[in-house]
């Protein structure tokens, strides 16, 4: 009998929070874990780029000697963008290699942050804000758009390799919500870039998609043509006159 009140509860409570058996969203902790495949293993070699071991030489400088490991996330970061927008395991071995720590520090950070990868991703990965602000701005709206029109759930790429869908915590960006960024990882770590788009709408999502497909580049920031970056709507209502500089004291006579 309390095994089936329990039941029920659970139920309406999937119904109220609308998370039904066949919800087309997976969760991040399948991004949390890893089991060897056959093109996921740490047999498989994996090494930086000759032009990107510069870079690793350069990234490391900027750290003390005995502090290396500071350089895990620019080192991830770059690795990534070396192998298309995902971090195999072999290639978190190897930046541990560089850094001289233990492989388990290093999953422990790529594993934490969302901005790493741990499966493939599109050559473009569409990230929705799906944070609060961006939330009760419809952000669910905008996924479900980005999913159906690509035919995918979310992190699964599509078939021709350009496009997959995930979600990220806050950008900052919370004054123009909802917004979505894209990983373009469609020329290499050289050309690679990370762009917002902002106060989107689901009609607009799909807009961008396309633009992207016939290469493209849309312009980003707010794709609201009332909205100056990030005035209001309409134009400024508050602070229309030159700001009053702070009055500075004269700390010669002080
Ligand atoms: S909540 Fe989406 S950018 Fe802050």
């Amino acid at each position: 009998m309390l095994a089936r009140i329990v039941a029920t509860r659970l139920l309406e409570i999937r119904q109220s929070l609308r998370l039904t058996p066949q919800a087309s969203r997976s969760f991040s902790t399948s991004l949390n874990y890893h089991i060897d495949t056959a093109d996921n293993n740490p047999d498989l070699p994996w090494e930086f780029s000759a032009a990107n071991k510069e870079k690793v030489k350069e990234i490391v400088s900027h750290y003390p000697s005995n502090y290396k490991q500071s350089a895990v996330i620019p080192l991830l970061d770059l690795a990534q963008q070396q192998h298309g927008g995902w971090l195999p395991v072999s290639a978190m071995n190897a930046v541990a290699k560089v850094i001289e720590v233990a492989p388990i520090r290093v999953y422990e950070v790529a594993t934490f942050y969302s901005m790493f990868n741990r499966s493939p991703v599109g050559k473009y990965h569409l990230l929705v804000c799906g944070t609060t602000p961006c939330m009760i701005r419809g952000s669910r709206e905008i996924e479900d758009a980005l999913l159906k029109h690509l035919g995918v759930k979310r992190n699964e790429v599509t078939k021709d390799g350009l496009f997959s869908v995930g979600e990220m915590e806050c950008m900052g960006c919370c004054v123009n919500a909802p917004m979505i960024t894209v990983a373009d990882y469609s020329k290499g770590s050289e050309g690679y870039t990370y762009n917002y788009y902002e106060d989107v709408t689901p009609k607009r999502v799909v807009e961008i998609v396309e633009m992207l497909r016939k290469g493209e580049k849309p312009p980003r920031g707010t794709q609201n043509p009332k909205r100056i970056n990030c005035g209001p709507e309409g134009g400024n209502t508050t602070l229309h006159g030159e700001p009053k500089p702070p009055p500075c004291r004269d700390l010669d006579s002080c």
